[in-house]
């Protein structure tokens, strides 16, 4: 089959030397963006300047000879978009003003999303312009009950405790988020796929954190609501699905939700997951041996491929690169993922 490696791979086929991206793929722990990121006055508008956007989500493609081209946004530029005041305070992370009540939920507007992310459009054309020839161009937003946890706690870094409340006190506020949540993403998805991205991930990143019993309403459902109304307009645009730590949940959340695709963290085996997914599967290396490199990294990369061998993967990590890893090992990693048979 003819191709792009990565869009192969998400369409079910084992690549006899499988595409490689990473989660945070532009980022800090690159010189070159942190170069490019002291010329902007905020996170928000870096990110929402097409011309430094563009530069940045090449960065790694250039450096480095990834498969994929994430684009350089934020799942938090939705509830931006939405109207909601969100910040992001240097060494601290993200600050929103939180979201408790019916009143805040019914202040929210998705009439201005639009035009507010327009300027991510215009990033994922000219991205879509410089590419390779042979690299794939991946499109992201948050999944609802990651980006809710963000909107109702106000920050990251907590235990959850005012989302998992409305979720189990407040089942129709909650909802009422979580669909405003979904639709909003599926505009916006579809945009960026009207502008040139031709693969999608869902960032569920906090998905480990929802009550078992509350997993099908807080994660699947809405996924697979977001799944069918892009499947229904773009049925050939691979969707990735990456519901971080969700243990138990995996196989119920790949044949429910729909996508082609589950991001896998390192908490779980892979193949293991792959066999209970029963479709591609990306990850899952874990992170810190990225930072740390060296011998047990080159040894678990390579143990990743020998059991995933004859079956699709994406090779990824188990969760973004962490700032202080060195570009070096990154690139080590590429080499190993491009060049190891067994
Ligand atoms: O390279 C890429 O992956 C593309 C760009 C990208 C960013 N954030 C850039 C970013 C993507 C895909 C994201 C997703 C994202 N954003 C997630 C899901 C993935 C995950 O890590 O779990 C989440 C939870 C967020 C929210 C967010 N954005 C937080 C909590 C923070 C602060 C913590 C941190 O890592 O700095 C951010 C900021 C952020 N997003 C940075 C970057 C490069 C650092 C900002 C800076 O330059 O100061």
């Amino acid at each position: 089959m003819a191709g792009k490696p990565l869009l192969r791979a998400l369409a079910g086929e084992a690549l006899p030397r499988p595409p490689i991206w990473l989660m945070r793929q532009a980022g800090r722990y690159l010189p070159e963006y942190r170069a490019l990121r002291a010329n902007a006055k905020n996170f928000i508008a870096f990110c929402l300047n097409p011309e430094l956007a563009t530069e940045v989500t090449l960065q790694p493609v250039r450096r480095f000879g990834m498969d994929g081209a994430i684009l350089f946004a934020d799942i938090l530029l939705v509830p931006h978009a939405l109207g909601q005041s969100v910040a992001f305070v240097e060494n601290e992370g993200p600050r929103l003003e939180p979201i408790r009540d019916e009143a805040s939920i019914a202040k929210l507007s998705a009439g201005r999303l639009p035009e507010a992310l327009d300027p991510v459009m215009q990033t994922i054309k000219s991205v879509r312009a410089a590419l390779p020839a042979d690299v794939t161009l991946i499109g992201f937003a948050g999944a609802p009950w990651t980006v809710a946890t963000y909107m109702i706690e106000g920050r990251g870094g907590t235990d959850f405790e005012n989302v998992r409340s409305m979720a189990w006190h407040e089942p129709k506020l909650f909802a009422r988020l979580i669909d405003t949540l979904a639709d909003a993403t599926v505009t916006y998805l579809l945009a960026q796929i009207e502008t040139g991205a031709e693969a999608l991930q869902l960032f569920d990143s906090w998905a480990g954190a929802v009550p078992a019993p509350l997993f099908e309403t807080a994660v699947i459902a809405p996924t697979a609501r977001i799944v069918k109304a892009i499947k229904t307009k773009h049925p050939h645009i691979p969707i990735i699905g990456f519901p971080r730590a969700a243990g138990s949940h995996v196989a119920d959340y790949a044949a429910r939700t729909g996508v082609d695709c589950v991001g896998v963290d390192h908490m779980t085996d892979l193949a293991t997951a792959a066999d209970a997914a029963r479709r591609c599967v990306q990850g899952n290396l874990d992170p810190i041996l990225l930072l740390n490199g060296g011998l047990a990294m080159d040894a678990e990369a390579k143990r990743t491929l020998d059991a995933m061998r004859g079956k699709p993967l994406v090779f990824n990590l188990g969760h973004g690169v962490l700032q202080p890893t060195p570009p070096d090992h990154v690139a080590r990693l590429v080499e190993i993922v491009k060049t190891y048979a067994s």
